[in-house]
């Protein structure tokens, strides 16, 4: 569970100060399909890298599972965002050297999973997503949809927690998009991960579970309703937790525990050591 509370952000470039986020409260519950609608400017990406440990807020809370990540350091931020976060932006992002199989492969890598299961994950994974058979094609071999499913399995290799999504068919014709928008939400479904993303299409945000409107930095508007309170069921049949059972057991319990070796150091590691309760 993510609560967002008076989140406040301006940029500042010389003598021009520009208000991005002018005091944004939000919860997101386990596993939401949550969509951030709003215009060119009105915040979407200052939202979400500030969800993401990329930016910073000027003031405000973001806890992760009551972890302030806004207070972590930079490292232990980045090792959150390596073991809890899953990115797909816009442009894709891939590596243009590195095979479909290995830019999916390349976070496992990082995480230090041994050989055999970054084969059998990654394969899995790009199974999953319709790349069976394009594992060895660079990027430039793919169209842009094909390029957006290795983003798609490279954010959920991990299986994380949250995979953040800025903007992702925007750079899509519209069919192509809502391949991606209906994969990504069959993947929110099979793998329990909560997903937020933005967009300011209307065929987008026809898919998602909860669906929050930003104008200049506000929340001018939450559907369905206002924001759930805590334990609330969003949406029934809208969420993966809805009478319906995960296929790898990973239905994200509030306060689960990390599997060893896969989340060894984010929110619980680091409430651990803060000395709080690691429910
Ligand atoms: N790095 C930056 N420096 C200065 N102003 C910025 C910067 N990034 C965003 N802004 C401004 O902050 C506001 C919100 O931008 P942004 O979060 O990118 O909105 P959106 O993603 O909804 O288009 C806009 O007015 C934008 O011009
Ligand atoms: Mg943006």
């Amino acid at each position: 569970m993510i609560e967002i509370s008076n989140l406040h952000k301006t940029y500042r470039t010389g003598e021009n100060e520009v208000p991005a986020l002018r005091g944004v409260d939000l919860n997101i519950e386990e596993g939401e399909f949550l969509a951030v609608a709003g215009p060119s400017g009105s915040g979407k990406t200052t939202l979400l890298n500030i969800l993401g440990c990329i930016d910073m807020a000027d003031s405000g809370e973001v806890l992760y599972d009551d972890v302030s990540v806004m207070r972590l350091d930079r490292d232990r931020q980045a090792d959150f965002r390596r073991d809890y976060l899953g990115f797909v932006f816009q442009s894709f992002n891939l590596i243009p050297v590195l095979t479909a199989f290995e830019n999916v492969a390349f976070s496992l890598n990082l995480m230090g999973v041994d050989e055999d299961e970054v084969q059998e994950r990654t394969m899995t994974i790009l199974r999953e997503v319709g790349l069976e058979g394009m594992e060895n094609r660079r990027p430039s071999r793919l169209s842009g949809g094909q390029q957006q499913r290795v983003a798609v399995a490279r954010a959920l290799v991990k299986n994380p927690k949250i995979v953040l999504a800025d903007e992702p068919t925007a750079n899509l014709d519209s069919g192509t998009g809502e391949d991606i928008l209906k994969l990504m939400k069959a993947m929110n479904g099979k793998m329990g991960s909560t997903f937020v993303f933005s967009t300011h299409d209307p065929m987008v945000m026809d898919y998602a579970g909860r669906l929050i409107h930003l104008h200049d930095g506000r929340i001018v508007k939450a559907e369905p309703g206002e924001t759930p309170n805590a334990g609330e069921t969003p949406n029934a049949g809208e969420t993966p937790n809805a009478g319906e059972t995960p296929k790898r057991g990973e239905a994200p319990n509030a306060g689960e525990t990390p599997k060893p070796g896969e989340r060894a150091e984010g929110p619980s590691a680091a409430r651990r050591r803060a000395g709080g309760s690691s429910v």
